[in-house]
């Protein structure tokens, strides 16, 4: 089939800078959505009708199997979908997306495609128990007759509870013929694809119509309080989905997955996380309260304790990290590796069982293994204009409070003593370290309040 996204209109009620199809649901454009549904029907041709933002709209979208279409002006759906005629084949029938739709299940459209076949016009409508604001499905004798605009309908014609959804399938020569003929003598001004619907009954086809099996699928929006709706219904899914896979959620309506989370078996997950990109969580892994993880992965067994903040990290099996930990782009933690609170750790591999527990800034370091990484440590890795690596070979063990000034290498086996600032390479084996001598005044005396001034 063909499929046309109609996703020209402004969006006023968003009070937004930014085109309204662009705006996120669970960490992905509306568009998005929309666009991930249409292609699991694996269409002939993709047709997107842009308009208000379509430069950037059309940037911030991707795939080469697109074909834009822009409407300038708005003048209605009608409109809309007579822009993209050009691009769609006559030899297949096509369906009617709107880009500010975006949960409609794909098994919702197969069944309005099968209602329709093989050369029905079809649409998707809903009971809404308040319809104010659709187009309303008047029915005569059951068979569907026409469809009537909030605006232009009378009381009685309000009084209907079936409601266009927007989303349609028709034959495509058909489409044609029907919106070459559209008016825009409406309330609106404006060419209303609804109106193809009498067309067609005038030329004596029937209307095939389907329903979604859950009204949010087919849902708009068009406020930030629908947006934020739309969210939480989204969340309630993912949620829902992850514990019938056997995730264990300590609350399901208090956790946030901004992209995909692929999880093992007995995976547990406390209240209040946010999960972005695409983050996987090994069997047996768990995530305390109040983690941010982002583009990561975390092995088998692997403890995430509260307050975690992970992005571009790769985490071996039985490790423990946090809390308060931060791991930066390009972290890389072998198994049984410990990374303590207050832990910064940015382009650093660490070796299997090498520890910092508490208080550092580690950065572009290679670590080996069976390290220990005193509390305090940091790697000056930058001079203000070039970053520099760290190299902490196999058994050593930094002391508390230490600076290693990058470039530099600390050897196999190699102790730090605690506050020493390495300049140069600390041979294996070997105690290094730099501190100031210990000095003890005799004779000094502390200042006294109220005492003589020198
Ligand atoms: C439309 C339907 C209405 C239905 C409702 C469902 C018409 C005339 N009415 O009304 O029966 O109940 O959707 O939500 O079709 N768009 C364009 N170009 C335009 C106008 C709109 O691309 O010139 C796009 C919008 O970006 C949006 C979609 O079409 O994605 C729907 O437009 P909107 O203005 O929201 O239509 P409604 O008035 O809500
Ligand atoms: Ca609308």
């Amino acid at each position: 089939m063909n499929i046309v996204v109609l996703a020209a209109g402004q969006g006023k009620r968003m009070r937004s800078e930014l085109p309204k199809v662009l705006h996120p649901l669970a960490g992905r454009a509306l568009l998005g959505h929309v666009l991930a549904c249409a292609r699991s029907l694996a269409p002939q041709r993709l047709v997107v009708v842009v308009g208000h933002g379509a430069e950037q709209v059309r940037a911030a979208v991707s795939g080469d199997d697109i074909r834009w279409v822009m409407q300038d002006p708005q003048l209605g759906t009608g409109h809309a979908l007579a822009q993209a005629l050009p691009e769609l084949d006559d030899s297949v029938p096509t369906l009617v997306l709107y880009g500010d739709v975006p949960l409609t299940r794909v098994g919702t459209l197969a069944r309005l495609l099968k209602a329709a076949a093989p050369a029905a016009l079809g649409l998707l409508t809903v009971e809404l128990a308040d319809p104010s604001g659709y187009g309303r499905i008047v029915r005569e004798q059951g068979a569907i007759a026409r469809i009537v605009e909030h605006r232009d309908a009378d009381e009685r014609l309000r009084a209907i509870t079936e409601v266009n959804t927007g989303i349609l399938v028709a034959p495509t020569p058909a489409l044609r013929r029907w919106l070459a003929a559209l008016s825009n003598e409406n309330a609106q001004g404006e060419y209303y694809l609804t109106d193809i619907v009498a067309a067609a009954v005038g030329e004596g086809m029937k209307i095939a119509s389907a329903q979604p099996e859950d009204e949010w699928e087919t849902l708009g929006v068009n406020s930030k309080t629908q947006l934020a709706e739309l969210e939480r219904i989204c969340q309630r899914n993912v949620a829902a989905a992850l514990m019938d896979a056997g995730v264990t959620l300590a609350d399901p309506a208090r956790i946030d997955v901004r992209g995909e989370l692929h999880c093992g078996r007995d995976v547990a997950i406390d209240v209040n996380c946010v999960f972005e990109g695409e983050v996987r969580l090994a069997n047996g892994a768990s995530v305390g309260a109040n983690c941010v993880l982002r583009d990561c992965t975390v092995g088998e067994g692997t403890e995430i304790k509260p307050f975690t903040h992970i992005d571009g990290a790769t985490i071996g099996a039985s490790a423990s990290i946090g809390p308060y930990a931060r791991l930066r782009p390009g972290t890389e933690l072998a198994d049984e590796t410990h990374v303590g609170n207050f832990v910064e750790m940015k382009k650093t591999r660490m070796g299997a069982g090498s520890k910092a527990n508490h208080l550092a800034y580690v950065g572009d370091a290679v670590i080996g293994e069976r390290v220990n990484i005193g509390a305090g440590t940091i790697t000056c890795n930058y001079d203000g204009v070039n970053k520099y690596q760290t190299v902490i070979e196999d058994d050593a063990f930094i002391g508390s409070d230490s600076q290693l000034v990058a470039p530099v290498r600390v050897g196999k086996g190699a102790t730090l003593g605690a506050g020493t600032t390495l300049t140069s390479d600390a041979p294996a084996d070997k105690l290094t370290l730099s501190r100031a001598p210990q000095v003890t005044l005799e004779r000094w005396k502390r200042p006294q309040k109220g005492g003589k001034k020198h």
